[in-house]
This record gives C-alpha cells, sequence and structure tokens, in this order.
C-alpha cells in the first residue's frame, strides 16, 4: 500500500482540542516529520484548549501548528483552510450518547450539516485538483462502532455490515459517514472513515463511564451504573485509537472503511471492579441507576480488515487502565475546568432522579 500522506503534509485536524483529536495532533507533531497541522474547533463544553499544551509549549511544535476556533459547519471558515490542507481528518462531533438523548439537535447540526460543509469544500479543491491547480486532498472521517448497532454475542461487526445506529449520536455519525461514502462514489473524492470502539485514556472528559467513574470514586461520589451492568464494551486506547486513525490516513484504501477494534471486550461490571481497585474503592459507592433508554447490550468489531494492513492495538487494558486512574488523581486543575460550565446542571438532569431512585449492588454476584 502506497504511502498517501507523507512527511511534510499539511493536515487540518477539527475536533483536535478535543479527547482523541488532541491525541491524534500530539502524536502527529511529535513525530518531527515536518508535518503541520491547522486545528479547527469550535471549544464546546468538551473542547479544552489545555489539552494542547504539550504542542503550545514546544517551540519547534509550536511552529508547525496553528489553533482556530470555530465551527465545521461555517463553509466561509472552513473553505479557505481546506484550500490549504493535503488531508482533512474530521474528528469533530458532539459525543455523548446521553446528551443525544436528552438534546439530539446539536448533533445533527455538527454530524451532518458539519460534515456536508467540510465535504463541499473537499469537493471544490478536487475539482480544482482535476484541472491540474494542486495536489489532490484526502479527506477522513472518524466515526465509531456505535453506527452498526446492538450485536449479539458472539458476532462481531465487519466493515460490510450494514449500519443499524439506535441513539440519535450513533445515526448522526451514521448519516455522517453515508455523506462521505456518496462524495466519494458522486464525485470522486479520495475519502476513508475509521469506525474506532470505546476509547479510554487521558484528557477524556468526565461525562463517559471511565472518566465519570474514576473521577467520582476518587471524590467518594457514587456511581451510577446504568441498568444490571452487563452491557459489553470493546475498549481501546487513546493512544491507539489516534495511531490507528494516523495509519488509515496514510495507509488507507480510498472509498474503504476500517474498523479500530481494541480486541478488549468488557462487560461494565468488570470495568468498574477494576476501577474500585485502581481508586481503593469498593462496591458501596456503586448504586445501579435506572437504565439509558435504548442502551445498546454489545458492541464488538473485528479488527482484521486493519491487522491485514499492519495495524494493530498496542497498549494491554491492563497497563492503560491504572495509568488512566493514575492521570485523573495528578490532574484535579483539568478535573475542575472540566466539571464546570453546564457541568452541574447536566449532572443533576441525567442524574439527580436516576440516583434518588438508585440501589445498592451485590459486587459479589
Ligand atoms: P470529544 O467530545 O472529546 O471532542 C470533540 C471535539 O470536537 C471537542 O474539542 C469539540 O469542541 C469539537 N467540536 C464539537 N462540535 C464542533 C463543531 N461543530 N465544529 C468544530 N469543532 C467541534 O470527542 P472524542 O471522544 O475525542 O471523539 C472524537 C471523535 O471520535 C468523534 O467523531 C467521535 O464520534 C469519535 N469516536 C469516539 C469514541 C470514544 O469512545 N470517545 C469512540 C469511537 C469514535
Ligand atoms: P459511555 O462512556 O457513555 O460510552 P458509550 O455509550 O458510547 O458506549 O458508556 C459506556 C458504557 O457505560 C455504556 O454501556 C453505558 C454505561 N454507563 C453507565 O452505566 N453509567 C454512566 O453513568 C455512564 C456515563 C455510562
Amino acid at each position: 500500500m502506497s504511502e498517501r500522506v507523507g512527511p511534510g503534509a499539511r493536515l487540518l485536524v477539527t475536533g483536535g482540542a478535543g479527547f482523541i483529536g488532541s491525541e491524534l495532533v500530539r502524536q502527529l507533531l511529535a513525530r518531527r516529520d515536518g508535518t503541520r497541522v491547522t486545528v479547527l474547533d469550535k471549544l464546546t463544553y468538551a473542547g479544552n484548549r489545555a489539552n494542547l499544551a504539550a504542542v503550545e509549549e514546544d517551540p519547534e511544535q509550536a511552529d508547525r501548528f496553528a489553533f482556530v476556533r470555530g465551527d465545521i459547519a461555517d463553509a466561509s471558515l472552513v473553505e479557505p483552510l481546506i484550500a490549504e490542507a493535503d488531508a482533512v481528518l474530521n474528528v469533530a462531533a458532539e459525543t455523548h450518547v446521553d446528551r443525544s438523548i436528552l438534546d439530539p439537535e446539536a448533533f445533527l447540526r455538527t454530524g451532518v450539516i458539519g460534515v456536508h460543509v467540510l465535504l463541499e469544500a473537499v469537493r471544490r479543491e478536487h475539482e480544482r485538483a482535476g484541472r491540474g491547480d494542486r495536489l489532490p486532498v484526502r479527506f477522513l472521517q472518524v466515526s465509531t462502532d456505535e453506527v452498526y448497532g446492538d450485536i449479539e454475542a458472539p458476532r462481531r461487526s465487519v466493515e460490510a455490515d450494514p449500519l443499524a445506529p439506535r441513539s440519535p449520536y450513533a445515526a448522526a455519525k451514521a448519516a455522517g459517514e453515508l455523506l462521505v461514502r456518496a462524495y466519494g462514489t458522486t464525485y470522486g473524492l479520495d475519502a476513508v472513515i475509521t469506525r474506532g470502539s470505546n476509547t479510554y485514556g487521558p484528557h477524556q472528559h468526565p461525562e463517559k463511564l471511565i472518566p465519570l467513574f474514576t473521577t467520582n470514586a476518587l471524590e467518594g461520589e457514587p456511581l451510577p451504573m446504568y441498568g444490571d451492568g452487563m452491557q459489553v464494551r470493546d475498549w481501546l486506547h487513546v493512544g491507539d485509537h489516534a495511531s490507528g486513525i494516523d495509519f488509515v490516513l496514510r495507509h488507507g484504501e480510498s472509498g474503504e472503511a476500517y474498523n479500530i477494534a481494541g480486541d478488549h471486550l468488557l462487560p461494565n461490571r468488570e470495568v468498574i471492579g477494576l476501577l474500585l481497585a485502581a481508586t481503593g474503592r469498593d462496591w458501596s459507592i456503586v448504586r445501579t441507576v435506572p437504565d439509558r433508554p435504548g442502551h445498546d447490550r454489545r458492541y464488538a468489531m473485528d479488527g482484521s480488515k486493519l491487522a491485514a494492513l499492519g495495524w494493530r492495538p498496542s497498549v494491554p487494558f491492563a497497563d492503560g487502565l491504572p495509568a488512566t486512574v493514575a492521570w485523573y488523581r495528578d490532574h484535579p486543575d483539568w478535573i475542575a475546568s472540566a466539571k464546570s460550565g453546564d457541568w452541574d446542571a447536566y449532572y443533576a438532569r441525567q442524574y439527580g432522579d436516576r440516583l434518588a431512585a438508585g440501589r445498592a449492588v451485590d459486587g459479589t454476584a
């Protein structure tokens, strides 16, 4: 497979101030191969410019880095940025399933309209490339295993499976993917899609399971486990997710989608047990609370398509999880900043009634 985007490439990374985007930007620039990165990020409640401090404080990396605050759905902002890029990595999205159930609209605005605006700008550049006015631009859409929907054991999703999203978040991600595929087919854009599994690691917003339960456990607050806690997720370290995206950017075949699987399936109860051990707590702080509506029981992907190209995850969960807990323990200021703004209102809305109805959990069961 030929290298599509080599050293010295100019990359536009949307959502680069978020959890996975900032790890991707740190990796891309730390390679010190001349790659230039522009981040376009709206800095929603989930974005944090401090996630990029390692890059901005390193003079050599800072020199190859630019930050633009703005919305991917803003065509006048997006067009000149894409005109200067060799590749666009669309990492930006609204990303939390529970928030998508409370307020779906922002998910559609960013996940559908935003993707469309990016694709239109890429299409313009593709036409310029066709006239010989510039080199072709590659578009990489970051998607998720949630587009496959609920997967019954022992099946694992493969890339050719139909998309069957079941939450507003997953539906918006599936819609974004379908637009990308349609633009590839109709206009001939060079586009690839990645579908990553549940990701964990430093800098993840505390609304998600692992950082929420870690930070609550560190603070001695209750842990709201949805239903019986037997839902299964495939856990992927953020370093691996970012390296998988970078690998697909360089080696992925145009028009193809690639699963980035963690290959580490666990029921939530087991994850919670490991988090309790890592934070020195016991099951007395865990509450079973009313379930998330439409909660997918199981996600599981087959990662062999990407493995055949030469990529596999490298961080074992047994190492990544305690290291993640240690990172949160060492970064109380980061947690305080993430749990500011609308956090208290969100927490009350999502968990107030649930925790009031919550019951103790027998951790030995
Ligand atoms: P995140 O919520 O931590 O970060 C999202 C970033 O996008 C934030 O910096 C936010 O400010 C920015 N953003 C949101 N809307 C924007 C807009 N309209 N214009 C510009 N910027 C905008 O998300 P994450 O967990 O890092 O996820 C990144 C991507 O990976 C998403 O596309 C998500 O669907 C996908 N994904 C995430 C996971 C996971 O477990 N976290 C798993 C698979 C796929
Ligand atoms: P989450 O981190 O929201 O990711 P996703 O919904 O994208 O898989 O949730 C992971 C699992 O943890 C999922 O089965 C829902 C469950 N969960 C809880 O039990 N309690 C919580 O408070 C949260 C946020 C998630």
